[in-house]
């Protein structure tokens, strides 16, 4: 008898706890569907834009998991600027390399003066019609000449060399004047334009609605007033296919400093739709590269005086324009 009831019991026992592990189960199915049609609902929904501009942390978990510039760390600023997405370029190539000699006799071999430029099919300068910015020669031209030699117009801007403006060779067009947040005069007597300025002034030589198929500067720090009024102003967004960049730091600066420019980047960076955005803080730019400057290692203050790098050079497409042809040309060899 006992026996028999027991059995009944345990029976009985084992039904209820099959039963309510049924009710977990489905519980932790409901929970699980909720969850998911909340990240399809924020990534596909029409929505999407004003909801990741309300929800930072959403916006910075689809951002590669990273953190806002404002509270990074020393390492996690370092490690920002030495990731590299190279999966987004399949084919970056370097234009402008050469195998330079430091000034002193018998000085080491370093490769100079080079960029990438992202030559997969969807991106690349269209061979023979393509149009080039290239901001801080420095008296080292190869870039410019591998770029014209891909058969890009190139324009070429410097105000640092005392040189006048003149057409270097029919493809590559210098001109005495830096790139600035204004149109002016910098302190020392240089003339400086906005991006938006020197494009229109160039105009009647290739066209008011061409786009730069490659816009390169190297124009020590000047780039962090440039940058954000590039964006601010559309150009970026609007004109610009490739950007390489040489952004620069001092050793010194305070973790402050350097948080200022990393959201420079990250909205240049930010990949909330482009197209559809009035907000012009919004860039789209794809990071396909970053290359420490080996000759800018330095004992880093914010890092206990760790040395790293205060020189890196960054590359990026703009995500608008991949996929959308936007010239005619000869097909590109590799693609045939
Ligand atoms: C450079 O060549 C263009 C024609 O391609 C011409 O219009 C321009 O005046 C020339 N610039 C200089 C500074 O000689």
């Amino acid at each position: 008898m006992y026996t028999r009831m027991g059995h009944l019991l345990e029976d009985r026992r084992i039904k209820l706890f099959r039963s309510r592990n049924l009710a977990l189960r489905l519980t932790l199915y409901a929970v699980a569907c909720v969850g998911l049609s909340v990240i399809v609902f924020v990534v596909y929904s029409p929505f999407r834009q004003q909801i990741l501009l309300r929800v930072p942390m959403l916006q910075s978990l689809i951002m590669a998991g990273q953190k806002p510039a404002e509270s990074m760390s020393p390492e996690e600023v370092f490690q920002y600027l030495h990731w590299t997405n190279c999966a987004a370029c399949q084919l970056p190539v370097d234009f402008g390399f050469v195998m330079a000699r430091s000034g002193n006799p018998g000085g080491v071999a370093h490769p100079d003066g080079q960029k990438l430029v992202c030559l997969d099919q969807f991106i690349a300068p269209v061979f023979n019609n393509c149009l080039v910015y290239s901001f801080g020669i420095n008296n080292q031209w190869t870039f410019d000449e591998d770029m014209a030699q891909f058969g890009c117009h190139v324009y070429s801007f410097d105000p640092s060399m005392g040189a006048k403006d003149h057409n270097r060779t029919d493809k590559i067009h210098f001109f005495n004047l830096g790139l600035a947040k204004e149109d002016g005069q910098s302190p020392n007597g240089w003339k400086m334009k906005t991006a938006s300025s020197i494009y229109e002034m160039l105009g009647d030589y290739h066209g008011r609605s061409t786009l730069v198929d490659v816009f390169k500067m190297d124009i020590e720090f000047y780039e962090w007033e440039v940058l954000p009024q590039m964006l601010q102003s559309g150009f970026l967004a609007d004109k610009v296919k490739q950007l390489a960049v040489e952004i620069h730091f001092n050793a010194g600066d305070p973790l402050e400093n350097y948080q200022k420019r990393i959201r420079i980047l990250q909205d240049l960076e930010s990949i909330v739709d482009t197209i559809n955005s009035d907000d012009k803080h919004v860039g789209g730019f794809i990071r396909f590269s970053s290359r420490i400057n080996p000759g800018l290692k330095r004992a880093i203050t914010i890092l206990g005086n760790k040395p790293d790098f205060v020189g890196y050079e960054l590359t990026w497409y703009n995500s608008k324009f991949y996929n959308s042809p936007s010239k005619e040309g000869p097909v590109f060899p590799y693609y045939q």
